[in-house]
């Protein structure tokens, strides 16, 4: 029997990146690169590299146990897991089964999802949608990938730009609606520009074979340009969407966390919507781009370091592969 209308808390984030950093002066020994023209042009000084044996569920495990615990939630406590992915275990099945055996959780229910670096927006709204149908109570929304795999490096137009990480968020169900943290999710996507991020072979297009690993096509091709151009566009116009359409202004919240894809999109991005600098949460240089988990590991230092607090307000913003995009506004 329904009861009555359900609301969404975010009871834990947690995240998790690989031990091993690598330095813009690491790059410049394997590929034609320097640290000035990567800090310049990008704002990364440094990345995190996971060890050859440790696959995307196990930094999707790590995450996971932290934002558990910051909820101060077991495992009998979670009743789904979702994970956002680009970089899965296998292709089949799902790395959210493996995340679920390597937690100790049994028999609930686990998938998939892959919308790129937009995965925190529509994680967010996905699990919030389960929540309020009064089907779920608490669940398991972890972003990861395990991006080294699929960056090509030989290629120092893309292999400056990304790290492996994992961030990992709990949601629950309350009737209190004081204790609500979702305010809004707005989400879209745009397949005509699909040939801007792309693994081109190894699927159905393209099955894998001689000529697409001689080709080089197991790893990432990125338009650089275009998606630059593409990224302050849409995500500042996904704020802006979202802000007016709850009637609030960049001065009613108190961080901006965009995707980390470049230090020079999100100043553009923070001029746009006139954010001061104190507000925007700048975590590229240390990791890179990592993906759908770079907005939550963002999310995690601000709670780490006592700046996103109780009743704080979070606008989010993600952009990726698809092309995808996504906001939510977040009250803790
Ligand atoms: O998460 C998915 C979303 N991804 C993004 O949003 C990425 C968006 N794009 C970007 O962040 C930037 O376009 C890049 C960082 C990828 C490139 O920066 P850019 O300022 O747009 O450089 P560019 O591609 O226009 O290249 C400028 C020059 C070129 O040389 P020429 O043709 O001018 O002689 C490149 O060959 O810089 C050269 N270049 C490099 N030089 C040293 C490209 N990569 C490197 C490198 N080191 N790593």
């Amino acid at each position: 029997m329904k009861n009555k209308k359900q609301f969404v808390k975010i009871l834990g984030v947690g995240s998790y990146v690989p031990e091993k950093v690598v330095t813009n002066d690491d790059l410049s020994k394997i590929v034609d690169t320097s640290d000035e023209w990567i800090r310049t042009r990008t704002g990364i000084r440094e990345r995190r590299i996971a060890a050859a044996d440790q696959t995307t569920s196990d930094l999707c495990v790590c995450a996971a146990r932290k934002a558990m615990e910051n909820a101060n939630v077991g495992v009998d406590d979670i009743d789904l897991i979702l994970t956002g992915t680009i970089t899965s275990d296998v292709i089949l099945p799902s790395t959210s089964v493996f995340v679920q055996t390597k937690l100790g959780l049994k028999n609930i229910p686990c998938f998939d999802y892959n919308v790129a670096c937009s995965g925190l927006q529509y994680g967010i709204e996905i699990a919030r949608s389960l929540i309020e149908s009064q089907r779920y109570r608490n669940i398991l929304l972890i972003c990861g990938d395990k991006l080294s795999v699929i960056t090509d490096w030989q290629d120092r137009s893309t292999c400056v730009l990304f790290g492996d990480g994992a961030g990992a968020i709990v949601l629950s169900a309350t009737e209190n609606e004081e204790e609500n943290s979702i305010i809004d999710v707005l989400l879209g996507a745009n397949g005509e520009h699909s040939e801007l991020v792309i693994l081109p072979a190894g699927g159905s297009r393209e099955p894998a074979s001689e000529k697409t690993i001689s080709e080089r096509k197991h790893f990432m091709k990125m338009a650089g340009r275009d998606l630059f151009r593409e990224a302050v566009k849409i995500m500042g116009n996904c704020a802006q969407e979202i802000l007016g359409r709850n009637n609030m202004s960049v001065d009613d919240i108190d961080f901006l966390i965009t995707h980390q894809a470049n230090l020079r999109i999100i100043d553009a991005v923070r001029e746009r919507l006139d954010v001061p600098l104190e507000k925007v949460c700048v975590t590229i240089d240390k990791y890179g781009n990592t993906s759908a988990s770079s907005c939550i590991i963002a999310l995690d230092n601000l709670i780490r370091n006592g700046k996103v607090v109780r009743e704080s307000k979070v606008l989010t913003v993600g952009f990726g592969a698809g092309l995808t995009w996504g906001a939510a506004i977040l009250k803790f």
